[in-house]
Order: C-alpha cells, then structure tokens, then sequence
C-alpha cells in the first residue's frame, strides 16, 4: 500500500531520530532526545507495518509484547556498571537480526522461481544491487552478531577476558574477511542449484560468524569500550544494507546514523586513549602487561578519613576525580554532600571528567548529573589539565587507569600515549579505593607510590561519608 504519506511517515521520524540524537550529545537534554529518538522508533515500526500490508499482525504482535517484557525487564534489572554489555549484546542482536533478513529474502526469492533452475544470485534477484547488498548484510550482521557476543562475554569477566591471540592470529581476520568477500562474488556470479546456494549461503554465515570471533577475541583490556563502540557502528551497516535489501528509505537512513555515529563515538575514544583504529583491532593492546606494569608498591601511605577531613579543611581549592569505582559504590550523592559542605565553607570545588573514565561513554557525566551536581562543575579533561596544579587536594574516587601516570612516562606500559587526568600535579591526592588492586587494562599505578599520594582504603561511599561526618564534627 503506497500512498504518499507512507514516505511522509518515514520523514518524520527519520526527523525525530536526527533531533534525538542532536539532544543525546548533551547531558541537559539527553532525556529529551532518548524521547525524541524512542517516538521516531514507534512511528517508523507503525508506518512500517502499514506499508507492508501484507504480514501476519499475530505474530508481529505476539514478537512486540515478548520484545517489550524482555526489554523491560532487562533494562530496569541491568546495574549502570554493566550498561556496557547491555550495549554489546543489543549490537548483536542488531546484527543478527540484518543477517536474517537476508536469510529471509533469499528463501522467498527460491519461492518464485521453479526449484529445477540453476541460478547465481544476480539472476535470482534480477540485478546485482540486491545480490551483493543481500549477501554484505549477511556477512556484516553475522559476524557483528559473534563479535558482540565475545565482547558481552569479555566484559563479564568471563575466562577470555583478556586478549586472546587464536591460531593465526590477524592473519585469520584477514582470511576469513577475503573468504567471505570471494565466496560472496562467487555466489553472485556462478549459477547453482538452490540446494548448493543455501549451502554456500550458510558457509558464508559460518565464515562470517568466524570473522567477528576472529576480529575482537584478540582485543582486550582497555580497548573494550572501542569495540563496542565499532560493533554499534556495524550493527547500524547491516541495518542500513538491510534496508537497501528490502528498498526500506527508513531503514536505510536509521542504519547510517547508527553507522556514522558509531564511527563518530570509535574515533572519539580512540583520540581519548591516543591509539589509531588500526592499532586497536590488529596492535593487542591490554594484551600483554610488561613487568615494571605489575612490579610491586614500595612507598605506599596510608591515611584515614580523619586525616582526608583534616587536608580538606585547610584546602582552597578540592578537585573530585571520579571513576568506575564510584559508580560501584554509588557514592555520587555523598560526593556531592561533601562538594556542597566545602563550598559552604568558601573552598572552590571541581569535578574532573575523562571522557573514558567507568565503563561506558559519558558515564561520570550521568552518574553525577543523577546527583544534580551543576554542569559548570565537570570540567573536561583538556580544560581541567592545565588546572591541577591549582588545587591542593585532588580527591580520585574509584578511578585507576584514568590517572595512571606511567601513561606518560613508562614507554613499557601497555596504556603509554593514552591521555590521563594529570592528578599527581595537585599540591596532595587522596586516592579512594578498597585496595591496590589494579583497574580495567589490569596494571600498577605508579601514583599510588608518589610522595604527594596518600592512599584512603574502603569503599568509596563508607569513605566519604566517614570524611563528612569527621568535618561537620
Ligand atoms: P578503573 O581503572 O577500572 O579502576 C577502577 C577502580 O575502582 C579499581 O581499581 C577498584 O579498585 C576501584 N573500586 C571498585 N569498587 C570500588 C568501591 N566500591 N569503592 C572504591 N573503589 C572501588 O577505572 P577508571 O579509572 O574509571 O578507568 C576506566 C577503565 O575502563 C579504563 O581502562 C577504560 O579504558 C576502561 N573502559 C572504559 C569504558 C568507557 S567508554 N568509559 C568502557 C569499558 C572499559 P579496588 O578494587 O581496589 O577498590
């Protein structure tokens, strides 16, 4: 049914989903655009349905209830901590979702020609535009598909982890990509039964499926968050191939704004962490730790929240760093009492954001926008550097790697060129932690022995509720 407001549906949200990400980029009207994006999405799902007449709505409905019970559940129960494998497995179901179509358009193509025929797939679909756009959807949605389910496994901390080097190592990557690409061309040009064809189709969703393992089991420690970041970004190229497979405008347009923002958000990280995208797929980052990074602690000082309260009240000027630890403990409403009492007391208080600081993009920034600290208050990294040596006290809440000086001074260290917050130039830093256990990428933190350093032991929240308490006494 092709009436001339179908096309003006899809504008519509193809509009709503461009505003909506307009506003995600800011943390005051993220809520807006998630809004926004979420009325496109519904729109486009509706529209769709009326276009194409011709499904069954039982099921539609029967997938739409089980989808939207599972969504539910899944997103009210998941932690802020794991939002990053929530992500990663959202990926792949995008992905897996792209290969089935072109599954799905394949075998109805097999059903409007005489099964005696020998076809390549250009014939069977009357051109190569849908031949070739058919079988890229099926590689890049399946092998999205395995790659997001190695990444959900890594960032559980399942037993791979770390980076695994598979036999061949790159080189499996690369054979099984040209693999993929030549079986692809061989299909779309030799003409074959449709018995052989659905063979060679799902040899090419095995090869598929082993480049995605083959493409992210070799990644590991702090390159994780690139990963996902470019799996998002394939899982919008399969949905946007998808789209040329079933001549979907929307669908096309959705995929490629999945795709370039992916992409967009995986060159973000990559300058984040000084690394090119080439060296994180294919230069074993986080793979292996050199000895000077695991070598132990020789100048380590203790101090306890009487002592942090006591450096807090002479301070003028108090910098908070938070990490992923204090998105574990959930200490940013307490942070926040104890930012608020010091600015009662005239002390000038900031908060330093790393943009890879947590597990996920923009963590910090939500995590302390739940706390309604202002937003004037969280300072970015490149404006907040230069700062440091103006405050007395830097206190790092549950951040490690993200302050890691050997960063910038250990050639050896597997996170050397990746840009940190520079905390060990304030006058003293506290620095919250259960222990000296390492962060994410798994190594020693060269600060922890500075002699402007003292260590607070205990979970950030207890901490900084024992530190407010000692001040206010
Ligand atoms: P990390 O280096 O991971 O360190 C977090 C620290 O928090 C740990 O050393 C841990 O030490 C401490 N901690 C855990 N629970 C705590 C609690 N309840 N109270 C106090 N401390 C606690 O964190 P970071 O500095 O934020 O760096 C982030 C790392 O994750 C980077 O390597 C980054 O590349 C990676 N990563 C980032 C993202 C994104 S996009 N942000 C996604 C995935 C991975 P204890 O166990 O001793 O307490």
């Amino acid at each position: 049914m092709e009436t001339a407001w179908i096309p003006l549906g899809y504008l519509v949200a193809a509009s709503l989903f461009i505003l909506g990400l307009r506003d995600l980029g800011k943390v005051r009207t993220a809520r807006r655009g998630n809004t926004l994006a979420a009325v496109g999405m519904f729109l486009a799902i509706v529209v769709t349905l009326i276009d194409a007449a011709a499904v069954d709505y039982r099921y539609i409905l029967a997938g739409l209830l089980i989808g939207s019970a599972v969504g539910a559940v899944v997103a009210v129960r998941v932690p802020m901590t794991s939002m990053p494998e929530m992500v990663g497995l959202l990926n792949g179901f995008g992905g897996a979702a792209s290969a089935l179509v072109a599954v799905s358009i394949l075998f109805q193509e097999f059903q409007k020609h005489p099964s005696s025929n020998s076809e390549s797939l250009a014939s069977l679909f009357g051109g190569y535009q849908t031949a070739v756009t058919g079988e890229l959807t099926l590689i890049v949605g399946a092998a999205t598909f395995s790659g997001s389910y190695i990444a959900y496994l890594k960032l559980r901390g399942t037993a791979i982890e770390r980076a695994m080097r598979l036999p061949g190592g790159n080189y499996l990557t690369l054979v099984s990509l040209i693999a993929s690409l030549a079986l692809a061309g061989v299909l779309t040009v030799v003409p074959f039964t449709d018995a052989t064809t659905t063979t060679l189709f799902f040899v090419l969703m095995g090869i598929s499926f082993l480049l995605g393992v083959a493409m992210v089991m070799p990644i590991g420690g702090a390159d994780m968050p690139v990963v996902i970041a470019f799996l998002n970004s394939l899982s919008g190229i399969a949905g946007a191939m998808a789209g040329f497979v079933l001549s979907n405008y929307l669908l096309i347009i959705a995929g490629s704004l999945v795709g370039a923002s992916g992409l967009i958000l995986t060159e973000i990280m990559c300058k984040a962490m000084n690394r090119s995208t080439i060296s994180v797929f294919f230069g074993r980052f986080g793979g292996e730790v050199s000895a000077a990074a695991q070598a132990g602690y020789t100048n380590v000082k203790e101090a306890g929240p009487d002592e942090v309260a006591m450096l807090l009240e002479d301070a003028t000027g108090v910098v908070f760093v938070p990490g992923y630890g204090l998105a574990v403990a959930r200490a940013q409403h307490i942070t926040r009492e104890l930012a608020d009492f010091l600015q009662a007391r005239g002390t000038r208080v900031q908060y330093a954001i790393h943009p890879v600081a947590g597990r996920m993009p923009g963590h910090m920034n939500v995590l302390l926008a739940e706390a309604d600290v202002p937003y004037d208050q969280l300072i970015e990294m490149q404006d907040i550097n230069p700062e440091f040596k103006s405050f007395d006290v830097a206190i790092v809440l549950g951040a490690n790697d993200v302050v890691n000086p050997a960063a910038l001074n250990d050639k050896s260290s597997p996170i050397y060129g990746m840009p940190i917050l520079n905390v060990h130039e304030a006058r003293t830093v506290v620095v919250v932690k259960r222990s000296l256990s390492p962060g994410f990428a798994g190594i020693r933190n060269a600060l922890f022995d500075n002699n402007n350093t003292v260590m607070c032991f205990g979970d950030a929240k207890q901490v900084i509720a024992d530190v407010l308490k000692e001040l206010k006494a």
